[in-house]
């Protein structure tokens, strides 16, 4: 058994659906449910018995101590958090709260989980922490890939706050010998990513006859992987990773977000032409730039590809081909996800 905390995003419910479409282990998923979340994506579960649900936060200590006991998983995969830049720059209060807070409840329970093992079950026990290359701040254009190595350097309350998670991780392996492991990843596109994050609100605004805004000028540039190869990852780590070691985990696949943008219009110019023969493009917009916005993130993965022999399956053209058709062919999906922001008063 294996307790993914915030299975119901975008990365953990691609996970589980990955782990459970080759492996017979059985998946507790902890989600608190947040706006981030969509129960849809893990419907095509619903009367699988290998998979157990339970809403709740991470923060909460009873719930997670009772959890543990009852369950009694051999690995944790902490991928619950506050998740997207510009919400933590309007209101950095959630992120903090769960980020870090709900992290070091979460690696206290475990901890005082993991004392009590014996034998096998506590030799194999691991605590592996999904984490993000925006903890090592950003790069200037000549400057090499992020490695395990670089300084932490977060530059919004999102990074801070993972940076902060990520360093409590590491202390509870220092002090107390607790079997951690990190993945620093840069950023995932595919099926399942709400639409506040930049693939999927291109493609969204732009079905929608929708302006679709381009912060600054559009050069910042993000490294892309599809999200698919970032679970195959996690499930090496988890399996290979070395305790207390970090993997960053990347694409080598950088984009700057005009060109991002501009392949997302083009594409969908072929799959989905507008009705009055303009392209897709005609809806860019340049808007105002995001306070403190990373120029430049690019990973260096050569550790896990030389440790363990992960590299990326998909390109960019074609996990971008799959996921435009993903949200073309899914858009009860994405309006699930604005009915119920629109219960809980949040805009888009
Ligand atoms: P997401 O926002 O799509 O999903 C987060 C999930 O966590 C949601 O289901 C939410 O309900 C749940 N959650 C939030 N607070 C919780 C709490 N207190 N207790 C329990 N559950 C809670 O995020 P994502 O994009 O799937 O990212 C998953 C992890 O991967 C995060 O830690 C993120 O920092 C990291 N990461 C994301 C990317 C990316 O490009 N999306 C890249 C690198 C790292
Ligand atoms: O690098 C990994 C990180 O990637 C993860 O840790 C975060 O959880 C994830 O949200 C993502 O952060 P970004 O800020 O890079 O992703 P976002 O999709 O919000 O933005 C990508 C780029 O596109 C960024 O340079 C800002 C820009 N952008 C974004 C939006 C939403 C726009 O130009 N217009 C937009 O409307």
């Amino acid at each position: 058994m294996i307790l993914v905390t915030g299975g119901s995003g975008f990365i953990g419910s691609n996970f589980i659906l990955g782990m459970l479409s080759h492996n017979s282990e059985r998946v507790i998923n902890l989600d608190k449910l947040t706006y981030a979340s969509n129960q849809n994506s893990l419907r095509s579960l619903a009367n699988d018995d290998r998979y157990i649900f339970k809403q709740g936060d991470i923060g909460n200590r009873i719930l997670v101590s009772n959890i543990l006991a009852e369950y009694k998983p051999r690995a944790i995969i902490n991928f619950a958090a506050e998740s997207h830049v510009d919400r933590s720059i309007e209101d950095s209060s959630s992120f903090i709260q769960t980020n870090i807070v709900g992290t070091h409840n979460l690696l206290e329970c475990s901890r005082q989980y993991y004392d009590y093992l014996r034998g096998e079950a506590k030799a194999r026990f691991r605590f592996l922490h999904i984490s993000t290359d925006e903890v090592y701040g950003t790069l200037g254009s000549a400057d090499k890939p992020f490695t395990e190595e670089n300084q932490y350097k977060p530059n919004s309350p999102y990074s801070a706050s993972k940076a902060s998670s990520d360093h409590l991780v590491r202390a509870y392996n220092h002090t107390y010998g607790f079997p951690v492991l990190t993945t620093n990843c840069s950023n995932n596109y595919g099926a399942f990513q709400h639409p506040e994050k930049l693939i999927p609100l291109c493609i969204h605004r732009a079905i929608n006859s929708r302006e679709i805004p381009i912060y600054g000028d559009g050069s910042q540039i993000r490294d892309w992987l599809f999200v698919a190869d970032h679970c195959r990852a996690i499930e090496k780590v988890l399996d290979k990773g070395r305790i207390g070691e970090v993997y960053n985990v990347g694409g080598w696949n950088e984009k700057t977000n005009l060109v991002v943008v501009n392949t997302i219009c083009e594409i969908l110019d072929e799959l989905k032409p507008r009705g009055d023969g303009l392209s897709y493009k005609s809806q860019m917009v340049f808007v105002a730039d995001r306070p403190g916005h990373d120029q430049r993130y690019a990973v260096d993965a050569t550790k896990i590809l030389s440790n363990m022999g992960w590299q990326p399956k998909e390109t960019f053209e074609s996990g971008l081909l799959k996921t435009i058709k993903w949200y073309l062919s899914n858009t009860d999906w994405v309006a699930g996800i604005y009915e119920k922001q629109m219960e809980e008063g949040l805009d888009d």
